[in-house]
């Protein structure tokens, strides 16, 4: 009956299981230690409301922050509580990552279990569980069935997050449904003045000391949570669940488990990277055998559609045609990059594609693209294709086609998808955040792994570390990536964009963010390139490089025209650098303004260095303790060149080698909106 409880935790792996009623005690507070004993999380009753406070160190982070739900057709679950029992265990286990941004991965938390039941005459009973770790904390509902609570419509989760501290958090905004994409820039205000926002936010305390990030785990069959602010000068955030069609956030049956909501806590915030509470918070692999899942790098027929010089519809500058498939494979295949992705293969994109959903077909190509000959073609060469899949939110018109299509990619030899999302609402009226799209997002990534093929999501739900149960979820979009730097409009990414990515959104998980552009002034069909301010990427091309070590993931695109790589030294480093990591350790970073970090490659003994600047020149002297004592490495250096400058002078930089070890340190010089990206190559 209690099946639900230990869902997705391997029992062999609780190292105690002490079970506690605590007498008279647990009639109104229960609490639950990190393993180092730094974070604790109380939960109490108070005048019949439960609410959870989360001290480190004995000082409050979250002051007592309410608990329960609103429901359509039942009273609500928030009143005339208490704790009926509680208990505790403790859990340390390590798994290892298929793939990502470290191989090992610690779970070592203690956790808490309480059951609260309303003291009237409905009787109603939950638990939440906690859980708590050295690197912050993560906590559910479980409603189980129960009279009275068997089919729910849930209208409002009232989880609050009331912060001590008036912290400066980094947002960005969710606005239903006008910005549900995620793809907007980012803010800082103190959280007293947060309206509405996406989450992960990152917060930085007023004494610059504690690092908070509030996101959520493990989201399956519920709504994507953003927070809202409770009026003005308020430091109480809460949860709201994006709608359906018609308002109700959740409808469902009991037993019902929530997605955890997390609190990641550090003191600095280069302590935040590597962030893995969302990923122990997912039930692990449930896919069985995925060494068909391959990290790696790709080219595309893509950055062409977003310049001008091709289109994704039919006619005289279509890309994805036959010939110009076969050379990017052979680029592809010639500098060993895995793989190449084609967009506007399929019919569908002729006139408006994105009201047009509907007519998009996902197994039929264009007359000019043999998608059998190339598949076959890519494969002699091995090189994978990267299909393409655009929905613009015409989720029927996918899900009807879906089992057909998967079929035939994987009769082909295709296993990786591109999937895209843009609209603004989905069909039927739905958030692009809802149950509706979550409850999609999952069956897509079933079907994926049934046919053994791996996705890459844009216009994606947010990150809540999925990849652990289905490591065929490889990266995703789901934030403002290269492609801003194309087009006209709002300026593009300014140079800060990334040191802001690297402490937020990327703490929740890889992102296809497209790096590489060479043709920094991007020269235009009309053939001259453009001034200052056109739209292009605000980086130096040292900064380009940077961004493949700084912002990871494990299919990492080099996005410029092949053409544009030909006689450039630096295109070197993308054929080098690794999408597959072992460590990661961060050596410097200010959210917003810079950061250092450094990872090495998985099974190799190599390391990358990726450091990003924003507008301000910057000069890091960095010690290369890290490397293993009496090992010499080769450190080739892709700087900042003579007079290079990200906003004006994008393309000087400077290529150097010289020998380290472990004791030797190195000048990181970035120039305006500049970067740096080494390669640490073992030699002996
Ligand atoms: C937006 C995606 O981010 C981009 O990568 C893609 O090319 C277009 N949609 C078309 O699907
Ligand atoms: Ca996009």
């Amino acid at each position: 009956m209690q099946k639900w409880i230990h869902r997705g935790i391997p029992a062999i792996a609780f190292l105690s299981l002490p079970i506690a009623p605590m007498g008279a005690f647990a009639q109104d507070r229960s609490q639950v230690a990190s393993p180092d004993g730094r974070n604790v999380v109380a939960l109490t009753i108070r005048e019949g409301g439960l609410f959870y406070t989360l001290k480190r160190d004995g000082k409050d982070l979250l002051f007592p922050s309410r608990l329960g739900f609103m429901f359509r057709g039942a009273p609500s679950l928030r009143d005339s509580l208490r704790i009926v029992t509680s208990t505790r265990s403790s859990f340390d286990s390590t798994w290892t990552q298929p793939w990502g941004e470290v191989a090992k991965v610690r779970d070592h938390h203690n956790q808490l279990r309480v059951t609260v039941q309303e003291r009237n005459t409905r009787a109603r009973k939950f638990d939440i569980v906690v859980r708590a770790f050295n690197d912050g904390i993560g906590f559910r509902y479980e409603i189980p069935s129960q009279p009275g609570l068997n089919d729910v419509v849930i209208m409002d989760e009232l989880t609050e997050f009331s912060f001590a501290d008036n912290p400066r958090a980094w947002w960005i905004p969710s606005d239903h449904p006008r910005l549900d994409r995620s793809e907007m820039l980012w803010s800082s205000s103190p959280v007293s003045r947060l309206d509405s926002v996406q989450t992960p936010i990152t917060t930085e305390s007023t004494d610059g000391k504690t690092f908070m990030v509030i996101h959520e785990a493990n989201l399956v069959d519920y709504p994507r949570m953003f927070l809202a602010g409770i009026g003005l000068e308020s430091r109480t955030l809460t949860a709201a669940l994006a709608p359906m069609r018609g308002g109700a956030k959740v409808s469902a049956k009991t037993p019902l488990v929530t997605p955890w909501r997390t609190i990641q806590v550090a003191d600095r915030a280069a302590d935040l990277t590597p962030s893995v509470i969302g990923l122990n918070l997912n039930p692990p692999n449930a896919i069985g055998d995925v060494s068909w899942v391959k990290p790696m790098k790709y080219v595309g027929i893509w950055w062409g559609m977003h310049i001008g010089t091709n289109t994704w519809h039919s006619g005289p500058k279509h890309g994805a045609t036959t010939a110009e498939t076969k050379r990017y494979i052979d680029f592809a295949a010639a500098n060993k990059l895995g793989g190449v992705l084609v967009e506007g293969w399929n019919i569908g994109w002729d006139g408006n594609w994105i009201d047009n959903r509907n007519a998009f077909s996902f197994t039929q190509p264009y007359p000019d693209y043999d998608l059998p000959g190339l598949a076959a073609y890519a494969r002699s060469k091995n090189v994978r294709i990267i299909v393409h899949n655009e929905t613009s939110g015409g989720i029927e018109n996918y899900e009807k086609q879906m089992d057909e299509a998967f079929k035939l990619y994987n009769s082909l030899g295709l296993d990786a998808i591109k999937s895209g999302y843009v609209t603004d609402t989905l069909s039927g009226g739905h958030s692009h955040y809802s149950q509706f799209a979550v409850r999609h997002h999952r069956h897509v990534l079933d079907m994926a792994a049934k046919y053994k093929i791996g996705m890459v999501v844009h216009e994606p739900i947010h990150d809540t570390g999925e990849r652990r149960t289905y490591p065929n979820m490889l990266s995703r979009e789901g934030a403002r990536g290269q492609e801003y730097n194309a087009w006209a409009g709002d300026g593009g990414n300014p140079p800060e964009h990334e040191s802001i990515l690297f402490f937020t959104r990327m703490l929740t998980g890889p992102m296809d963010f497209t790096p590489g552009i060479f043709d920094l002034m991007i020269t235009r069909p009309e053939g001259k390139p453009r001034g200052a301010f056109d739209p292009r990427p605000r980086t130096t091309l040292a900064k380009q490089l940077a961004l493949y070590v700084v912002l990871w993931s494990p299919v990492q695109m080099a996005a410029d025209l092949i053409e544009n790589y030909a006689n450039q030294p630096a295109f070197q480093f993308i054929r080098d650098v690794a999408v597959d990591w072992e460590q990661t350790k961060v050596l410097e970073g200010k959210i917003g303004d810079y950061v250092i970090v450094a990872r090495q490659q998985r099974n190799s003994p190599d390391w990358f260095i990726g450091a990003v600047t924003d507008e301000q020149a910057r000069t890091f002297d960095v010690p290369l303790s890290f490397l293993p004592a009496g090992k010499t490495f080769v450190a080739e250096i892709y700087a900042d060149g003579p007079g290079a400058n990200g906003i004006t002078n994008p393309l000087p930089i400077a290529i150097s080698k010289r020998n380290v070890t472990s004791a030797s340190r190195l000048t990181v010089r970035m120039v305006p909106a500049g970067g740096q990206a080494i390669r640490l190559h073992a030699i002996n």
